[in-house]
């Protein structure tokens, strides 16, 4: 099956669904993104704070040297840890990201968030914005780019302030934004602010991310493959909840990464985009919208002199 694609403000084109790689166990994983890219998965979402990049690589180098894809074919990023932002530490970390995915470059690179952290400070020293304004790393992130060791640049979590803010500084415009979203969490601002700058989304969390580590857990939260809405719309096209929720993120305006380590899953996720949804599907999954947010970021806000609050993170919205 041919994946769509997602055309990019750089020029590249991004397979519309793609492998996330955020807490694949690294025993797992290597054989995860070998087996999905067997079956046709062409995009893999990978992050050097995921701790699983050289597994990864692994899976990639195996892929490449068995033909089973070109280089070219495939879509890879990956994006830069917060204790990296300091100037003289983005092409570095970039570099070793490139070392142990065991490619020359990457596809995309994502400032993973909007926060910046001092180096071995172990999450615990921030830097302010205006000790470290995010324009100061994107211009490596850019330089990264003209040193062809990326193709795309982009950030992840930033709201449309923060990258209102940055595009008035940069050259290169962010060509992706990558964002929780999901029926629960729909982002119409954001999107929308998205579209009229030609930045495109990509949705994390697409299912819901249970398999969160408990710390980022609310015991009471609702778990969205179960909402009996999606249950419903899945069994009216003889189809899965989490195929529904797939092609809802696809549909509605964004590219989509959703994490499987497990082959019958990755196949059913590759399988969503067959799935096609009506006007009627897509107005009960809209009326979904409770604001839930299973990455709220608060643990940004928690440590000891953080210059981070809720309301400066997510800029309101
Ligand atoms: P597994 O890796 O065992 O398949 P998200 O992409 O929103 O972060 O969600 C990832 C979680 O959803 C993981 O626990 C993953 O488990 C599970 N998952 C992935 N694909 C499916 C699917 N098709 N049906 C149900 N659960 C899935």
């Amino acid at each position: 099956m041919k994946n769509e694609v997602a055309n990019l403000n750089s020029g590249l084109q991004m397979p519309i669904l793609g492998l996330g790689t955020w807490k694949a166990e690294a025993g797992a994983v290597e054989d995860a993104v070998e087996q999905a890219i067997r079956m046709g998965y062409r995009h893999i979402d990978c992050a050097a704070a995921y701790g699983n990049e050289a597994e990864v690589g692994f899976a990639l180098k195996k892929c490449l040297d068995e033909d089973v894809c070109t280089r070219e074919e495939l879509f890879v990023t990956s994006k830069l840890w917060l204790e990296d932002k300091a100037p003289e530490d983005v092409i570095p970390a970039l570099q070793e990201s490139l070392e142990k995915l065991r490619l020359t470059y990457l596809d995309l690179y994502l400032i993973h968030w909007p926060v910046s952290l001092v180096k071995g400070s172990d999450g615990k020293k921030f830097y302010t914005e205006e000790e470290l304004p995010n324009s100061a790393t994107w211009k490596k992130m850019e330089e990264a780019v003209a040193q062809g060791l990326v193709k795309s640049i982009g950030v992840s979590n930033f709201s449309d302030v923060k990258l209102s803010k940055l595009m008035k500084e940069a050259r290169i415009p962010p060509a992706v934004n990558q964002i929780e979203r999901h029926p629960y969490l729909q982002r119409d601002k954001l999107m929308k602010y998205c579209r009229m700058n030609q930045i495109h989304v990509t949705a994390y969390c697409p299912l819901g991310s249970m398999d969160r580590p408990v710390a980022l857990k609310e015991s009471n939260e609702p778990v969205l493959l179960e909402a009996p809405e999606v249950a419903q719309i899945a069994k009216k096209h003889d189809c899965t909840p989490a195929q529904v929720l797939l092609r809802w993120s696809i549909t509605t305006g964004s590219s989509v990464i959703p994490k499987s380590t497990n082959r019958k899953r990755l196949k059913e996720n590759l399988d969503s985009l067959k799935v096609m949804l009506d006007p009627n599907d897509l107005g009960k999954l809209a009326d979904l919208e409770q604001g839930i947010r299973f990455v709220d970021g608060s643990f940004w806000t928690q440590p000891e002199n953080s210059p981070w609050t809720m309301e400066n993170l997510w800029d309101g919205a």
